[in-house]
């Protein structure tokens, strides 16, 4: 009888346990979330307060869990920042597979004592995020450190803070984020195939036809390839041609510049984000045996 109670009160405990565990990461989570323990980060809102002389630099790691097909990369090693100053850095993930994936990060800062003081302003923790098959993304995190690291004697000695994201497959892909919100990464080589297609009528590199030539034309004045005819509405328009101003002329030409010639538009905004990528190598066709024609200064 005494045997059967004992096991009783062990089951018991296993059952206890196994809650435990199971509900530990939830637990964890917003542990570290409301203390900044074991190394995890604060997510903030307000702003970074005052900006010290004081430097640390910042590295970048990332991880991939096994089972999940992605490429995950910072795009830069490390960055120095002032306490209090705030930053932006990029990390890049791309889904290997063929088919869509929902992926789930954490992270984690080293030394551990520096997580109370490293604030996200911006990241893409803690969310259920969703990458279509073959797509690549840029996300981008906004952090500072708190100027508070300066006056607290146990991290007198830290200079250099490691940022560690490990991406896991999901759990939970239900209602998932997409990825693609921080923007896609512009291709341009898919921008050349689309030029080829959709412009390349039109639009020599170096050469005018019924349109303007091409090359170089990222910073250059609107209307300032020589000898070409504008319209006098885009001649005195006083754009520069920029990411920015690309992108409006070809969501649509009359919209940007009333009495523009430019017959056609790109609605699609990845596709116009694809072509501006590709423009924006065509300074290099000077090297390859054309010469395009001449930027005027200004
Ligand atoms: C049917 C002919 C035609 C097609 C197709 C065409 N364009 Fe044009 N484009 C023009 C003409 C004409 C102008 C000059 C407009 C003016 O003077 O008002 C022009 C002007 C431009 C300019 C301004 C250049 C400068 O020197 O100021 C850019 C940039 C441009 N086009 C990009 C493109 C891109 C990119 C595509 C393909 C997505 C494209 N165009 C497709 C006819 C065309």
């Amino acid at each position: 009888m005494k045997r059967a109670l004992t096991i009783v009160f062990l089951l018991a405990i296993i059952g206890v346990m196994t809650g435990l565990v199971s509900y530990s990461v939830t637990i964890y989570r917003l542990f570290c979330q409301v203390t900044g323990a074991g190394g995890t980060t604060q997510r903030v809102s307000a702003d970074s307060g005052p900006t010290l002389a004081r430097e640390v630099t910042v590295y970048f790691d990332t991880n991939v869990a096994p089972g999940l097909p992605w490429r995950f990369v910072p795009l830069q090693r490390s960055i120095k920042v002032h306490l209090g100053q705030q930053a932006l850095v990029y990390f890049e993930a791309e889904n290997l597979s063929d088919t869509d994936i929902v992926g789930h990060a954490t992270f984690n800062v080293t030394p551990d004592k520096v997580g109370v003081y490293f604030k996200k302003i911006q990241c893409f923790c803690f969310t259920e995020e969703r990458l279509e098959a073959h797509k690549k993304v840029e996300m981008p995190v906004t952090f500072f450190v708190d100027p508070r690291l300066a006056t607290d004697r146990g991290t007198a000695d830290v200079d250099e803070i490691t940022l560690s994201y490990t991406f896991f497959r999901s759990a939970r892909p239900e209602g998932a984020e997409d990825l693609a919100r921080f923007g896609q990464v512009a291709s341009a080589e898919a921008g050349k195939t689309l030029f080829e297609r959709l412009c390349a009528g039109c639009h020599g590199l170096v050469t005018a036809k019924a349109g303007p030539p091409l090359a170089g034309v990222v910073g250059r004045v609107a209307g300032g390839a020589s000898g070409y005819p504008y319209s006098l509405a885009l001649a005195q328009s006083g754009l520069v041609w920029t990411e920015a101003t690309l992108d409006h002329w070809l969501a649509g030409p009359q919209t940007l510049v009333p009495g523009a010639l430019m017959p056609m538009a790109v609605p699609d905004e990845s596709a116009r984000r694809d072509i501006i990528a590709y423009l924006k190598t065509l300074d290099a066709a000077r090297q390859s045996g054309e010469s395009p024609a001449k930027a005027p200064p200004g």
